[in-house]
This record gives C-alpha cells, structure tokens and sequence, in this order.
C-alpha cells in the first residue's frame, strides 16, 4: 500500500468493491434521462422573479441556502483527498476511486448548478447585486470545509443524512414561498438531492451488506456528530439556521429516521448493534424537538 496520502490510506482498508460502487454510478446515472436535464441558462424565466413576493424570513432563507450550495469546491475536494485517483493508492483502491469519480463529477456539477440558480435568482428578483453577492460569497467560500472521518462508509453516511435534510428543506420552503419561480427552482433543487440521497443510500446499503453490525458502530459515530456543512464556519450560523428552520418548519433530525429505513432494508436478521443506533436516533430526535421548545419555537 503506498501511503504518501494518509487520509486515503486509513480508510482504504473498509472500501466496498469497485464493481458494488460501479452498479450504484449506473443507477443514480440512470435517474436523469436527457429530457428531465436542467440548467441556469434555459430553464427559468428570469424576467417573472420577484423577491417582492417572499417575507424577510424567505429571503433569508435563500440567501443562507446560496452560501450553503456555493460551497462547492470545499465539498469536491473532499472526494479528492479522501478517494484520489492517481499513484497514492494501489491498483484496486484505484479501481474503486475511479468508479466513485464517475459519480462524484457528475454530482458537482449538479451542486454547482444548484449554487448558480440561486445566484441568479437573487441578482434576477432584486436580493442582491452581483458584485456584492461574489464578494459575499468568497468570504464564507473561502474558509475550508474539513471532516475527518476514520470509515469509509462515514463519507458516505454524512451526505446520506445532508442530502436528506436538505431535501426536506427545500420541498418545505417551496411549500410557503410565494414567487412561482422560486418555487419551480426549489422543486428542482430537491427532486436533484432526492436523487443523490438515493446514491448515498445505495452506497450505504453495500457497506452493511459488506461489514454488516462492523459499519453500524462508524455510522452512529456520525449521527452523534452529526452538523449541517458549514456550521462551524458560518458566522452567526446557529442563529440564523434557527430563523430559516422557522421559516420552513423544518428541523434536521427529521432526515435521521431515512437512514434507520437504509439500515432497516438492508440487514436481515437485526443484531444489538442495530437496536442501538434505532435508539440512539430517537434519542437524537428527543433532543432536537426538545431544544426548539427551549428557544420557544413551535413544534410539529
Ligand atoms: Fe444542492
Ligand atoms: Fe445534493
């Protein structure tokens, strides 16, 4: 094993085969059918956005969700250090970090479109400028975005939940936002992080059948540290994310109960090990609901 790049080296020893994440590539390839692509230039009408129509709360909300999306490069580079594809890894770590690569090229180039669209929706309906927005932007787009995780399946376990949350997230705004074509973007944005949440699920899945109650253990581990990306760099994130959790009823544990389901769907015959994690998701549940009755939120 060459090890010039620790952080491959550590994890590469708990990887899935190359032709398991070869068959998830394929299948999350699949969801997107050239007629049901989109993009920033074609699909929108921009002269109809009108930021007149959203609350103060919903305004917010899109630019907190701008910075979140815009922090791309960070989340991309993660993929590299963690999963490179060249001579610091041997022949079949490479062969599953090239396969993964398939997946994780297009996937960035989906985020960075999701980034792009709510860009332009705020320059279009009046939020902001685009100068001041660029400058806004690489203030928090500089600051690296770290995790450091000891499994693989971790690297896959943190978006499963990501991806979920923020999914729930978009599809609860685009329920209370008044301007139609916020309201089209955002369903956009969350039929594209169902579908990555379906790849990190699928990817999930191979790693229980692979390591069975040996994967449960890494993955409670991320649920206890779980925080959104970019709550520990974002200024003033905690309260802000409480106001735009406000503003869409939304509280990210809500995504906790789909990866006891993955869980669920994937091991038969259920060990201690599982009966713990259910637990320990309720229990993180518990916690969460109890802490927005603390701050005097409603709660549904
Ligand atoms: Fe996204
Ligand atoms: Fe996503």
């Amino acid at each position: 094993m060459a090890d010039s790049n620790p952080a491959s080296a550590r994890i590469s020893a708990t990887l899935i085969g190359a032709a398991e994440v070869d068959t998830a590539v394929r299948s999350f390839l699949r969801t997107t059918p050239p007629h049901r692509r989109w993009d920033v230039e074609h699909s929108f009408d921009w002269g109809a956005a009108d930021a007149d129509r959203l609350t103060e709360g919903e305004r917010s909300a899109v630019e907190f969700i701008t910075l979140i999306e815009d922090h791309l490069p960070g989340y991309f580079a993660m993929y590299d250090k963690f999963f490179p594809v060249d001579d610091t890894v041997d022949l079949d770590v490479f062969e599953h970090n090239r396969e993964l690569y398939h997946f994780s090229v297009r996937w960035a180039q989906e985020e960075d479109t999701h980034a792009r669209v709510l860009k332009e929706y705020q320059i279009a309906s009046g939020i902001a400028d685009p100068a001041s927005l660029r400058h806004q932007l690489a203030i928090e787009g500089r600051k690296r975005f770290d995790v450091d995780y000891d499994h693989a399946v971790q690297f896959f376990t943190y978006p499963l939940v990501q991806e979920k949350a923020t999914q729930i997230y978009y599809q609860r705004l685009r329920n209370v936002v008044s301007d139609p074509l916020l309201r089209e973007i955002l369903g956009r944005l969350s039929r594209d992080e169902a579908r990555h949440f379906a790849f990190f699920c699928d990817m999930v899945e191979q790693y229980l059948k692979k390591y069975g109650d040996a994967a449960i253990e890494p993955m409670r581990e991320v649920i206890a540290d779980f925080r959104m990306p970019l709550a520990d760099t974002i200024r003033g994130y905690w309260r802000w994310a409480l106001r735009i959790a406000d503003t869409a009823t939304y509280d990210h544990t809500d995504a906790y109960e789909h990866l006891i389901k993955v869980v669920n769907r994937a091991v038969d015959a259920k060990s201690n090990k599982f009966d713990e994690l259910v637990d320990f998701v309720a229990a993180c549940r518990s916690l969460s609901v109890g802490a927005r009755v603390d701050v005097g939120e409603t709660v549904n």
